[in-house]
């Protein structure tokens, strides 16, 4: 099949940064992103300083090919039709109810999305699954297709998950390490496998395209990023031992990564790790294997995230004691909200965790970060707090200890202790000696990313903790 028109569902942080390279690489295509959310359209159709997506370098891609051969549109019916080819890139929370509740993927965007492009299709299509899915989704989806189609028309499903980090999606898109292409073994699917590898080769090495079939590809995204977590785990709970004995974690991660058999990447101690995908997908495998009775595997995946709770739980414990006087002001602030530097995504990040649990001890917090904005912050306080089942007077009590700074000094101003949370390069360049006159004491920096300089901050009067180092 020849591809002039592609259309991608989902305008989120994973559909709009692919489709712009993918338009920015393939000129002859044209590409049309849709999305049920108008107000995130106009803003992917508005200022390039204000897409609702940061990531560094893209809103250059976007200045260039907005316009010219990619689109943003909410008319998902007429650019389904339009396509021979779609991507599926909506979110797939994990499911708040119903059976595999708090575990299991939430499939119902894709299953309205499949029916959706069912009932508008009038010709042959490629549909690719982009979201991160549980295995067997593509024949879940494939049945959905077939009993709503209106016309005698063939769908062939992809399996085509993205591996790419937010942050550095750009680079990571232009230079994959790998691009995954499940599909079915057939002579349609064959050459509906070939089709999407002509797209990718025009800038991905032809050697880097992998193909396997649908369900090695759906279950790879969910291993490699149990895998990738599994080591931010295993270093965390290291992290805890290292301040027992004295051994510093630093250096543990730097020598143990040196043995080439295990690398040195993901093995830096944090606060515990966010982002929408690690904690989803995990829960998601430790589901799977349960529904196939593999108790074991499961509580071994399981194991990762309890590993990370434990560590932004224990992190916030140790801040919470240091408040633990008398006559002290009890003001945190949080440096960081996003769930890692150079994004404005903040699902899953320490951050939001910490705030509750400070708000639950009667704690003030102040927060700022470069990029989330207010409102996303007061957003994601609501949403935590209503999880906890807190009532909505308690809540505006709450939200009454909470200020949201778009300045640092005035944000850290008076606080008794500094909770960083994101990595930020900003951070490191603050005048420090000016931050030490502005706190009240006891002028604690909890540093969850070891970013600072902690002989410096210490020569300077502040008390400080950094993970792994006792
Ligand atoms: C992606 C993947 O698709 C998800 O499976 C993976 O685990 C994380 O990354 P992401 O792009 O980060 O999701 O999600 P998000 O930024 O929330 O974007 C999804 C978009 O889909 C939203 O803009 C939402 O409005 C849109 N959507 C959702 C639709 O257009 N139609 C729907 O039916 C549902
Ligand atoms: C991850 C995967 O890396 C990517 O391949 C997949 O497509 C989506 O999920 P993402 O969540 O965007 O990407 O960012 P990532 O860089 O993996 O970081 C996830 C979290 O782990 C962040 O909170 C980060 O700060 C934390 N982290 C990462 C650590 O705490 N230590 C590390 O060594 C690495």
């Amino acid at each position: 099949m020849r591809i002039k028109n592609i259309c991608c569902i989902g305008a989120g942080f994973v559909g709009g940064p692919t489709m712009a390279v993918i338009a920015l690489k393939c000129p002859d295509l044209k590409i049309t992103v849709v999305d049920i959310n108008k107000k995130k359209i106009d803003l992917w159709n508005g200022d390039l300083d204000q897409l609702p997506v940061y990531e560094p370098g893209l809103s250059k891609i976007i200045s260039k090919v907005r316009g010219v051969n990619l689109f943003f549109s909410t008319e998902v019916d007429k650019e389904i039709e339009r396509a021979e080819m779609i991507f599926m890139a909506v979110n797939t929370p994990t499911k708040k109810e119903g059976e595999g509740k708090g575990y299991a993927a939430d499939l119902k965007f894709i299953e309205r999305c499949a029916k959706q492009i069912a009932e508008a299709s009038k010709s042959d299509k490629i549909i690719i699954e982009k979201s991160t899915l549980p295995v067997r989704t593509a024949e879940k989806i494939k049945n959905i297709l077939s009993v709503n189609k209106k016309k005698n028309i063939n769908f062939e499903v992809l399996s085509n998950p993205e591996f790419l980090a937010e942050g550095t999606a750009i680079n990571d898109l232009f230079k994959s390490d790998r691009v995954l292409i499940g599909g079915e073994n057939t002579t349609s699917g064959l050459m509906a496998i070939d089709t999407l590898v002509k797209i990718y080769s025009t800038w991905i090495p032809r050697e880097r395209i992998i193909t396997t079939n649908v369900w090695s590809s759906e279950l790879t995204k969910l291993v490699s990023n149990a895998m990738l977590a599994q080591r931010i785990s295993s270093i965390n709970s290291i992290s805890a031992l290292c301040e027992k004995t004295g051994a510093n974690i630093e250096e543990v991660s730097k020598a143990t990564g040196m043995d080439s058999r295990i690398g040195s990447s993901f093995l830096k101690a944090s606060i515990g790790f966010g982002g929408s995908c690690f904690k989803k997908d995990i829960l998601n495998l430790v589901y799977i294997s349960r529904h196939y009775g593999l108790n074991e595997v499961a509580n071994y995946w399981e194991s990762v995230v309890n590993i990370n709770n434990y560590q932004t739980e224990r992190i916030g414990e140790l801040v919470i004691n240091a408040l633990d006087y008398q006559n002290i002001n009890k003001t945190v602030t949080i440096l960081g909200w996003a769930f890692k530097k150079n994004t404005n995504d903040s699902r899953e990040s320490a951050s939001i965790y910490l705030a509750n649990k400070l708000l639950s001890n009667n704690i003030t917090i102040h927060i700022y970060d470069p990029m989330v904005k207010e409102s996303l912050i007061r957003e994601d306080i609501i949403n935590i707090l209503k999880e906890n089942n807190i009532e909505n007077e308690e809540i505006k009590l709450r939200l009454s200890r909470v200020t949201v700074f778009t300045n640092p000094y005035d944000c850290i101003k008076n606080s008794s202790i500094i909770s960083l949370c994101t990595e930020w390069d900003e951070f490191v360049e603050y005048d420090w000696k000016k931050i030490f006159k502005i706190m009240s004491d006891p002028k604690y920096v909890f540093d969850g990313r070891n970013l600072l300089d902690k002989l410096y901050l210490e020569s300077l009067g502040f008390r400080t903790f950094f993970i792994g180092k006792s």
